[in-house]
């Protein structure tokens, strides 16, 4: 059981950025909690990959088929504008989780839509960096059934 955990544009900058919103914790932290989870909740490998590139996302999504079990996503800012994620997704069908460090849903009405929430079986949002755990152990439940 191999898990991908794929950051958007401008989750390197958590900690930095609008920390009421997004708190301390930095990206650093999210890789070291994804590392954890990945080993409670008994994944082989948590792999990680983070760009501000929308196109680097979908490459990276597309060289996960056949290698990956299942991605954990916050495609941040490109969640709301990006249907070449969305395809991409869908494209290798692989599980995947929605993952948002705040809560989109009680936010500007721009962050309501999710495209690639369209391709995934499960979100989490407004948990804090806790999230990403928590999707990880929504996605080991998923492929262990
Ligand atoms: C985010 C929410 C997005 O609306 C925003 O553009 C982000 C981060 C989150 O994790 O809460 O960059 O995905």
């Amino acid at each position: 059981m191999k898990a991908l955990v794929i950051n958007g544009p401008n989750i390197n900058m958590v900690g930095i950025r609008e920390p009421a919103i997004y708190g301390s914790d930095s990206y650093q932290d999210i890789l070291a909690l994804c590392e954890a989870a990945g080993k409670e909740f008994g994944f082989e490998a948590v792999e990680t990959f983070q760009s501000n590139h929308e196109g680097a996302i979908i490459d990276r999504i597309q060289e996960a088929y056949g290698t990956i079990d299942g991605i954990v996503i916050n495609p941040a800012a490109y969640t709301h504008t990006s249907v070449g994620i969305l395809d991409a997704l869908k494209a290798v069908s692989i599980p995947a989780v929605e993952v948002h460090i705040s809560a989109v849903d009680q936010r500007e009405e721009f962050r309501q839509i999710s495209y690639a929430g369209m391709a995934c079986f499960a979100r989490v949002i407004g948990e804090g960096i806790e999230g990403y755990r928590h999707a990880l152990q929504i996605l080991a439940d998923h492929l262990k059934q």
